[in-house]
């Protein structure tokens, strides 16, 4: 199974410091912040990755990642992606590394708490797709899932008034079929392929699972994320 770290956009929301490096590479507390996906696949045991990325940086993660030996993978993969056309069309450059194997997709803003591994192993007895969930105080801001009888009965990105209090996080497993998905999107209202509209092709197919992780979980491209993602870290340091 390959990982997928998507670094790509232009971070515009963190304006001026992203118009020297990529916000992936920005601090978070003692580290940058692509560190963290990176080690959350590699606790999970992925050893191969794909780095999508853009923009006027891209080769700054070449200086900071090289071949990824000293974050305990076996190989990086990069991809070029150009322009801004939402998650899943970064995704899609990642085909011609992946080709038919299955894939855990990571955001490179995220910053995770849990090991995902129980997770991952569980996917890959069922493969299809499994999205991750995390309670959250202000839903409105990211895809939200509505759980019905156990099962999730629609995926909404950012509704005005969310019907649970249930994020998509940035983490998304799915078979080789996500592909196909991806060729039939269309761009939603800001222009872009929505992943929720990958997630949300699944589950009409019948083939979308999700688990709830109870750790702590934040994105970090505005400055406010960015600050509770860097307090997140220093505080578990700190335990
Ligand atoms: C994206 C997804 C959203 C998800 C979020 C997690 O939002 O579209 O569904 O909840 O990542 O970080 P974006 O960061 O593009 O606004």
């Amino acid at each position: 199974m390959k990982g997928v770290v998507l670094a790509g956009g232009l971070g515009t929301r963190l304006h001026p410091l992203t118009k020297i490096t990529n916000k992936h590479l920005l601090p978070v507390y003692n580290q940058p912040m692509i560190y963290y996906p990176i080690q959350t696949l590699v606790q999970a045991g992925i050893r191969e990755l794909v780095l999508v990325t853009g923009g006027h940086f891209a080769g700054h993660f070449l200086n900071l990642l090289s071949n990824g030996k000293d974050l305990g993978l076996d190989v990086i993969n990069y991809a070029y992606q150009e322009g801004e056309g939402g998650i899943a069309a970064a995704l899609r450059l990642a085909h011609v590394f992946t080709k038919d194997e299955p894939m855990i997709v990571i955001l490179g803003d995220n910053i995770i708490e849990d090991d995902i591994t129980p997770f991952v192993q569980n996917f890959r007895k069922e493969l299809g797709a499994k999205i991750l969930l995390k309670e959250v105080p202000d839903p409105q801001r990211f895809g939200v899932a509505e759980i019905e009888n156990g099962k999730i009965a629609r995926i909404v990105e950012k509704p005005k008034q969310p019907k649970s209090n249930l994020a998509v996080i940035g983490v998304y497993m799915y078979d080789a079929h996500v592909f196909e998905i991806i060729r039939t999107l269309k761009p939603s209202d800001r222009g872009e392929l929505e992943i929720t509209d990958v997630n949300n092709a699944y589950l009409h197919e019948g083939k979308l699972t999700y688990d709830v992780i109870k750790g702590a979980w934040t994105d970090a491209g505005t400055f406010e994320s960015l600050y509770r993602a860097t307090r997140l870290v220093a505080e578990k340091e700190q335990r």
